[in-house]
């Protein structure tokens, strides 16, 4: 049995696997940019594969996608050209003072962020990158979802799918770390082809929406929105005109948050 970053190798793969035919995370995305009145200069940060930037441009932004990942760059610019694609850690990076009027952040790319530093240097980088009265707009996993549930935690998930003519076959677990606050995933990859099983590790912050508005307001945030839905990956999907919810409930959060005019 191999280790390592299956999906992150294999951007093609990852589009397979999590589907978004509509651009739905986009579409979302573009309207919280729209009802927000966000300039034109928009920065996916943890772009991966790029589908979502290349929408935002379709969209008329001027896009800017960033990630750790060259195997996944080199997929976005071959795939979904349009945006610039830059290699940026989210943990601190400098793309420019005031460069962007939106960063995005979707699918929990946010929480890669494990420790406390690293959410400090992420906020303090966005907090530069962004023009005056600029959006930080995320999306992600509710760590307050685990809060008393255990049904995602219970027993693996076992999902199914064929890409290419090959049988794939995922055994995914999940486990709450309480001490480093995070949630760890394990997934086992099997095909059908003869190659050997693949193990790939992911681990995310389990951040609390308080905690997350204290972090805000550390690095001189005003939050706009935080709630669990209707969002593009929630279990009911966000519909086009559908107004913000209220609660910080469910097991998805959104946030979307405004670099004050003055410093
Ligand atoms: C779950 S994928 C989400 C991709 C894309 N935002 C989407 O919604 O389809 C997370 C992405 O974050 C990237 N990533 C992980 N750690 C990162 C870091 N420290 N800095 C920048 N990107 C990172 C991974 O390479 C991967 O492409």
């Amino acid at each position: 049995m191999t280790s390592g970053n299956l999906l992150t190798d294999n951007p093609e793969l990852y589009e397979a696997r999590f589907p978004d035919a509509e651009r739905l995370a986009a579409r979302w995305t573009e309207d919280c940019l729209r009802r927000h009145g966000a300039g034109p200069r928009v920065l996916d940060l943890g772009c991966g594969t790029g589908r979502d930037a290349a929408a935002l441009h379709a969209a008329g932004r001027t896009v800017t996608g960033a990630d750790l990942s060259e195997a996944m760059l080199a997929h976005a610019r071959t795939h979904h050209p349009g945006p610039r694609y830059v290699h940026a850690d989210l943990h601190g990076f400098d793309l420019g003072r005031d460069a962007f009027d939106a960063i995005v952040c979707l699918d929990s790319s946010l929480l890669y962020c494990h420790t406390n530093d690293q959410l400090d240097g992420f906020l303090a980088s966005c907090r530069d990158a962004l023009a005056p009265g600029g959006l930080l707009v995320a999306e992600m996993r509710n760590g307050a979802y685990f809060l008393g549930r255990t049904d995602l935690l219970d027993r693996p998930a076992v999902d199914e799918f064929t890409w290419q003519g090959t049988a794939y076959r995922s055994t995914t677990s999940l486990s709450v770390d309480r001490t480093a606050q995070l949630l760890r995933r394990t997934r086992v990859w099997a095909t059908d082809d003869g190659s050997p099983p693949v193990t790939q590790h992911s681990a995310w912050r389990l951040l609390f929406p308080h905690e997350l508005r204290r972090f805000l307001a550390a690095h001189g945030f005003e939050v706009l929105e935080l709630h669990d839905g209707p969002g593009p990956r929630t279990e009911r999907r966000w519909q086009e005109g559908e107004s913000p919810g209220r609660t910080t409930d469910g097991d998805r959060l959104h946030l979307v948050a405004r670099r004050p005019h003055t410093h």
